[in-house]
């Protein structure tokens, strides 16, 4: 079992938290590898044919990369970076797409010497592209990112399809920008790509979105190209609140049918590709941090040591994330309780009005479903080190990230001579 309880403590994949915590301090983020490979696996049993590329920017840690690489998923990624710990981990230049509205002349020479594919965001990119291809002699899987102009239903900073959204080329001029990349030297257009958001709880805007490219591709296909896939992006929510969300299966039976289906008036061969991120990690992982001091005012407060600079997910969207005392798993919840950060502002709180068992100092609080932009988004924000991850596995754990110290938050900074 991926998570459970040994002597009144949490425990992740046989390991209780607290002899983590032992070695590592607080906080730390601890990652089931169980839980991983059931992710996985569900994906792979859902999704057997289609090509799966997990969203780097989801959780890069490069062990995490290591896992999702063996079990043989490509990589959608966004920047050099995240290009850069993708190879190393292992994962296949012919898998691997790079995404992004703002790529730099230098990250599109990177990816093209890498070999890697191009989802193309506008018609100054798909030029600087062939350009740089020319010069370097290759040539260039492309595919557009389409901006197909459907809303789920998330929170407005995460939706990325709407008509508003920075991401992708209209729906209604994409086909021109087809036209104009089949003219051109080094670009192979073979792919049609979106992305409509992420944490959506409902199959129908996939659907839609899928109908949508399925419309203008047959127009494409009449400018002379041949489509070889079609990337719906990522985007399923999980269930961080117990009000359910989607899963692999249902996921899979909403969209696969139809693709199947109008496959037919593009071209039999057509692949469907899939990008998610949240759905491979999300609930792969728990946050523990420690009780500094517990306070009653207008509100009982109880402070620890992870605030927006360690999960800034509650802050930046109000997300909900469940919370426990993982020191007092199996006693009885008794107080409601306000989780706050230790960052100097008022909006640094991680959970809100939770009840929860009696609260002390040195208590042990798990914050969960941390996997999917949990310590990527972290920062050093009041001059406080990022923290450990660990992995946990069979009743051993593994430090995959020492946490970092007053060091870090010194190394690239300089006193000019004047200073001095
Ligand atoms: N593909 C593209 C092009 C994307 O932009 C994203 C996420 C994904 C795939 C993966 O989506 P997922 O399956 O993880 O939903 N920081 C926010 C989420 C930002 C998502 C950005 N793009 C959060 O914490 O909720």
């Amino acid at each position: 079992m991926s998570f459970g309880v040994e002597d009144g403590i949490l425990s992740i994949d046989g390991v209780r938290v607290d002899e983590v915590v032992e070695k590592t301090g607080t906080p730390v983020y601890i990652t089931s590898y169980s839980k991983l490979l059931e992710n996985i696996n569900a994906y792979r049993k859902a999704f057997p044919e289609q090509k799966k590329l997990y969203a780097v920017k989801a959780n890069y840690n490069l062990a995490i990369l290591r896992i999702i690489a063996k079990e043989g998923f490509g990589a959608d990624v966004f920047s050099h970076g995240e290009l850069y710990l993708a190879l190393l981990a292992g994962f296949k230049p012919e898998d691997i797409l790079f995404n992004g509205n703002s790529k730099s002349d230098e990250e599109i020479l990177a990816g093209i010497r890498a070999g890697v594919g191009f989802s193309v965001d506008s018609l100054d990119e798909l030029h600087t592209i062939s350009e740089i291809a020319l010069s370097e002699g290759r040539t260039v899987k492309i595919a557009f990112r389409v901006n197909p102009d459907v809303s789920p239903e998330t929170h407005p900073k995460i939706a990325t399809g709407l008509r508003t959204s920075k991401f992708g080329i209209p729906w209604e001029d994409v086909v021109d920008a087809y036209r104009i990349a089949y003219e051109l030297p080094n670009v192979d257009p073979a792919g049609i790509h979106c992305h409509i958001g992420s944490q959506i709880r409902e199959v129908e805007p996939f659907v839609e979105a899928m109908n949508r490219l399925f419309d203008i591709s047959a127009e494409i296909q009449e400018t002379g190209i041949k489509l070889e896939f079609m990337d719906i992006g990522g985007g399923p929510g999980i269930d961080y609140d117990g009000k359910g969300a989607l899963n692999p299966d249902n996921f899979a039976e909403a969209i696969i049918p139809v693709f199947r289906e109008r496959k037919k008036e593009i071209n039999e061969s057509l692949e469907l590709w899939l990008e998610p991120g949240r759905s491979i990690v999300g609930n792969t992982t728990v946050l523990i941090t420690r009780v500094n001091s517990v306070k009653k005012a207008y509100k009982n407060f109880v402070a620890v040591d992870a605030g927006f600079n360690t999960l800034i997910r509650p802050a930046m969207y109000g997300s909900f994330h469940r919370v426990s005392v993982a020191s007092k798993i199996d006693r009885e919840a008794e107080e409601t309780y306000t989780i706050a950060g230790p960052i100097c502002e008022s909006g640094d709180i991680l959970a809100e009005d939770r009840k929860l068992p009696r609260v002390e100092k040195g208590d042990l609080i798990a914050v969960y479903d941390v996997g999917a932009y949990g310590f990527v988004m972290s920062s050093q924000y009041n001059g406080r080190p990022r923290c450990a991850e660990v992995l946990a596995k069979n009743g051993e754990f593994h430090i995959i990230r020492e946490k970092e110290d007053i060091g870090d938050i010194l190394s690239k900074q300089r006193i000019p001579e004047f200073l001095f």
